[in-house]
């Protein structure tokens, strides 16, 4: 039977590429987005549907997952990938801002789960995975927001794979690496002004000059949809998959060494003095 995957966030950057790739290997694909656009695919379009979805909005949320349902039968996995970011230093991030990035990046990820997670129980099988960040087990400086709501659907992740796995279905978590590729960086950038404040400048400058320099190459758009495809099909227990070059190193720093090693480490290597 073919397997059918819904995942958020679809029209652009690591969804868009996750979608196609399951698309072209042969699985029913519920692409969901805020403004459906069927023109972003290409293959075997009889297999895709593109749905209209804001995480934010749960009468959408139904919507779509009942349009999945009434086109393929079932889902077997959802992927939550829709996210923003937030580059600004913590005194100067308004409310507002703080509010738009949990309302999308955590409680967005909740609203899809939960509107899907009956039909998986019913059904006795399926998959979550929960697209967050390698700031998600690794934060650098300057995203103490954005971090807080990727941080926060990593507990929800780890705790909700104990509460699934007894009812047959898997909870993983992607932690991709810097996209440069993606409309990220641009789509963050129009909340980034006023927000590394005059007292911050010096260091910001600095920090963005020595990522500049990573170590490693960045994330690309086909390491996370591999990422996703892994944590989508592969047996076992495992939770996390970083994703990308940049993703995997501060994995390896994350979890091969003391927290104290970590820390001096990451701070040897990414933040100023
Ligand atoms: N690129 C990076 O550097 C990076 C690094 C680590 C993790 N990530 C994570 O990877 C995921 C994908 O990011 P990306 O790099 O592919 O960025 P992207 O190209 O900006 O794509 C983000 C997607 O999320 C969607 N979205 C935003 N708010 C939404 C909402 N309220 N409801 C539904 N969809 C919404 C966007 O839809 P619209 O087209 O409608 O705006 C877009 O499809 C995010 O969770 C992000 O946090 C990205």
């Amino acid at each position: 039977m073919t397997s059918t995957i819904l995942i958020t966030g679809a029209s652009s950057g690591y969804g868009r590429a996750t979608a196609q790739h399951f698309l072209d290997r042969g699985w029913n694909v519920v692409a969901a987005m805020r403004r459906p656009d069927p023109g972003l695919f290409t293959g075997a379009l009889e297999r895709l549907r593109t749905v209209r979805l804001d995480v934010t909005d749960e009468a959408s949320i139904a919507d779509a997952r009942d349009a999945a349902l009434a086109a393929f039968g079932g889902v077997d996995v959802l992927v939550n990938n829709a996210g923003i970011g937030l580059l600004s230093a913590f005194e100067a991030t308004p409310q507002a801002a703080l509010r738009e990035i949990f309302e999308t990046n955590t409680f967005g990820v909740m609203n899809v789960c939960r509107a899907l997670i009956p039909h998986m129980r019913k059904q006795g099988r399926g998959g979550i995975v929960n697209v967050t960040s390698s700031t998600g087990m690794a934060p650098m400086p300057l995203v103490a927001v954005y971090a807080a709501s990727k941080w926060a659907i990593e507990g929800f992740s780890e705790s909700l794979a104990y509460e699934m796995e007894r009812v047959g279905v898997r909870v993983r978590i992607v932690e991709p690496g810097f996209g440069p590729s993606t409309s990220f960086g641009a789509n963050s950038a129009h909340r980034l002004e006023g927000l590394t404040p005059p007292p911050y400048d010096a260091f910001a400058r600095a920090y963005f000059e020595r990522m500049r320099d990573y170590p490693t190459n960045y994330t690309s758009e086909a390491d996370v949809a591999e990422a996703v495809w892994r944590a989508a099909t592969e047996a076992g227990n495992r939770l996390r998959y970083a994703a990308g070059a940049d993703a995997e190193l501060v994995a390896d720093l994350r979890w091969g060494n003391s927290e104290a090693d970590f820390l001096a480490r990451v701070r040897a290597l990414f933040v100023p003095a």
